[in-house]
């Protein structure tokens, strides 16, 4: 136990109060924004209504960045570190099957994601925050980002627009479904892979279904080259390490009696390494057209680049394990929630040492049990104040710290 433990106890009570006496708050916040959902590079109300927040929140300086993205920065009374804490702020094409009375509004339109949540918490955590100003050194910056959903993503956008500029350490939280309501994730190391999207097409000759020897059968050369990139995986990729190659749309052919010609794949690559990565983009690409070639047919592929791999440093991602030990408990974090889902908060990671965590929003005995992106997502809302008291103790903690490895 470090020697500072016993006033860091005494932080934390306060911060729970604070964030208690605002839950209701941060409540209101995220139905609203649950009502009013908007798409990537979309989020024009949602901006507006974090600075209104923001504006009301006395201490703040806040600017619009990339977009709708906002960055508000709060500064403490003497020199210091400068940290920052991110929320994603859009939603997803997803038509809402819940029946609650924050239900979205928006038809087709939904925070299937919980990142109505995230702003919720961050908003709460920057006017808990805002209030002890006078305790802090150093800066604290609060990050709400537009567009993670969707590449190129908003936070490369925001770095570009200089929010991360001066940055020591950033942290990042996303509410998560395979954790119970009061559960922490904590991950040393990767922890989300890098997505990648392909695009091929295939190019054959359509024709009558009764004379396929005058064809060339798009529909079947596109089936081939689906069942031989599982090869990649199988056949070419270190079993030892965590790859994906998933192909999930294919389209070919209109009726039953005429042979198509054109088939149009797309898919998905999901990876933590680098060579490994930049081997899968090769050999899809020799595979597809190794496959037409070989029955008559051409193709052509796109592959796009998605973000980096989120990867937690050892020193960070130790000192915000002991913070939320230290707040909830040993038996509160779970150390075991790596995934091949992709998060662009590894764009911040490659400017500042960052960490990532997830804070369980899962009630079985409420029925609120469907996962991150389904049209009956929901929260247990209790998860925003633990998500707020995180956030604001493990601010506190950084702009204490001396540095930010595990000695600290
Ligand atoms: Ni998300």
């Amino acid at each position: 136990m470090s020697p500072r433990a016993g006033t860091l106890f005494g932080t934390h009570d306060e911060i729970r109060r604070a964030v208690a006496d605002l839950h209701d708050t941060m409540v209101a916040w995220r139905r609203h924004l649950h009502q009013h959902p908007e798409l990537s590079f979309e989020e024009h109300e949602t901006s507006r209504f974090v600075a209104r927040v923001l504006a009301e929140t006395e201490g703040l300086d806040v600017t619009p960045c990339a977009g709708t993205s906002l960055v508000a920065r709060l500064r403490g009374t003497g020199s210091g570190h400068t940290i920052a804490l991110r929320a994603d702020m859009d939603a997803l094409p997803v038509e809402e099957e819940n029946d609650t009375p924050y239900r979205s509004r928006i038809p087709g339109v939904m925070h299937a994601c919980g990142h109505d949540g995230h702003v919720a918490m961050l908003l709460g955590a920057a006017r808990v925050l805002a209030a002890r100003r006078k305790h802090l050194r150093g800066e604290i910056r609060f990050l709400f980002q537009h567009a993670e959903e969707k590449l190129p993503g908003g936070a490369e956008a925001m770095v570009a627009a200089g929010a991360m500029d001066g940055v020591d350490a950033v942290a990042g939280t996303h509410l998560w479904s395979d954790l119970d309501v009061g559960r922490i994730a904590v991950t040393y190391g990767p922890m989300m892979a890098a997505p990648d999207t392909f695009r091929i097409v295939v190019e054959g000759r359509g024709g009558h279904a009764s004379r396929p020897h005058q064809t060339v059968d798009s529909l079947a050369v596109a089936a081939q080259i689906v069942t031989n990139l599982q090869h990649i995986v199988s056949r070419e990729i270190d079993p030892m390490t965590s790859f994906v190659v998933s192909v999930c749309s294919f389209h070919a052919g209109r009726t039953h009696n005429v042979i198509g010609g054109e088939a149009r794949l797309e898919g998905t690559v999901r990876s933590y390494d680098p060579a490994q990565r930049a081997l899968a983009a090769r050999r899809i690409e020799e595979i597809a057209r190794g496959v037409a070639a070989a029955h008559r047919a051409a193709c052509r592929i796109e592959y796009e680049h998605g973000y980096r791999p989120v990867v937690n440093p050892e020193g960070l991602t130790r000192l915000f394990d002991r913070t939320a030990q230290d707040l909830f408990g040993a038996e509160a974090v779970d150390h075991d929630q790596r995934n091949m889902g992709g998060e662009d908060f590894s764009a911040f990671q490659a400017r500042a040492p960052g960490t990532f965590y997830y804070v369980g929003c899962r009630n079985r005995a409420r029925g609120i049990v469907h996962p991150n992106h389904h049209p009956r997502f929901d929260i247990d809302e209790a998860a925003l104040a633990q998500g707020a008291i995180l956030h604001c103790a493990f601010a506190e903690r950084l702009l204490d710290a001396e540095s930010f490895d595990e000695r600290a």
